[in-house]
């Protein structure tokens, strides 16, 4: 993010507001009847000084795989490898699946636009394989749309050796339990969140730039619909992230349901219940097991 100094922190990031988007900011809440609030902001700030700290938090606990997403992990490998870490990328192009795998990268997951949260334009189904063919042997996991067995047999299919999951574990039971206790998100949030999800169809996502400035898919919901229909200002990451985290915790603290943000993906339509994430994991093992069987019982 070269247009944010290295070291930038809320204050900063704040001063990289226009005037416009702050005079937004203040009519929406009043027209929105969202009351004003100190929100989390500083809990945002995706500075180079602070992505490094954490990676030397990483290394000095020995953890034993670094995930990097929405950036190009490329300067942590040398130092990862020394420590007997491996570094995983998250990519939504092929060719930034290669130049990671040529820069050292141990692991690639491709990510189709089906998936919730930050999400690029190419789904699942043609991303795969042609990420496959192109870093091959680097190995890949897929992720977008896959919540059952069958996704995982047919990521297996197009090559992928295994699956990432995102949005049925946002409906596990220990979905942000970390979040709800370092005051990032509420248990109210979160129960509201888990509700939407349980009760979308398949199209009831959308792809916005209104909460971080990338794109990202949610479950649609007031914040996101009325900042757009109003035409509200959408700054670069993570400045748009600065700029709505005190609407954000207005909305918390007002428990105002519709203008929660549940980021969750397309297969949102097919998740029908909360439920512990071991179950989620052995479900999704068991299908794809059957399925495997059945495909090798009648070769089809
Ligand atoms: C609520 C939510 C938050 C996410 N946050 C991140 C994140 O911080 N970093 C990241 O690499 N991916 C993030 N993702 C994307 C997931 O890692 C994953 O690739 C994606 O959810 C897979 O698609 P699916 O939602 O269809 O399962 C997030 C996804 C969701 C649903």
């Amino acid at each position: 993010l070269a247009y944010i100094p290295e070291n930038a922190d809320e204050e900063v990031l704040k001063s990289l507001f226009t005037p416009e988007a702050v005079e937004f900011v203040e009519k929406f809440g009043a027209r929105h009847d969202i009351p004003k609030a100190k929100g989390i902001a500083g809990l945002q700030v995706f500075s180079t000084v602070y992505t490094r700290a954490i990676f030397k938090i990483c290394v000095k606990e020995k953890i034993p795989l670094f995930v990097s997403a929405v950036g190009d992990p490329s300067w942590c490998i040398p130092e990862a490898h020394a420590n007997g870490m491996k570094v995983m990328s998250m990519i939504g192009l092929p060719k930034h699946a290669k130049r990671l795998s040529d820069n050292g990268v141990d692991f690639i997951v491709a990510q189709g636009t089906e998936a919730g949260g930050h999400t690029g334009r190419i789904g699942t189904m043609p991303l795969i394989p042609q990420v496959v063919d192109i870093i091959a042997p680097t190995p890949v996991l897929a992720a977008g749309g896959i919540a059952d067995g069958r996704g995982l047999v047919a990521a297996l299919s197009l090559g992928a050796v295994g699956v990432w999951l995102g949005s049925v574990f946002v409906t596990t039971e220990e979905a942000y339990l970390e979040s709800i206790e370092m005051g990032l998100t509420t248990r109210w949030e979160v129960d509201t969140i888990q509700k939407r999800i349980v009760a979308a169809t398949a199209d009831d996502t959308t792809i916005t730039r209104t909460l971080t400035g990338k794109t990202l898919r949610t479950i649609k919901n007031k914040f996101q619909g009325s900042w757009e229909e109003e035409n509200g200002p959408v700054l670069k990451t993570p400045i748009q992230n600065v700029l709505v985290a005190d609407l954000q915790q207005g909305v918390r603290e007002a428990q105002k349901e519709d203008y929660v943000y549940p980021l969750a993906g397309q297969i949102a339509g097919m998740i029908k219940e909360v439920k512990p994430a071991a179950q989620v994991i052995e479900q999704v093992v068991e299908q794809a097991t059957k399925v495997l069987e059945r495909l090798g019982s009648n070769g089809r």
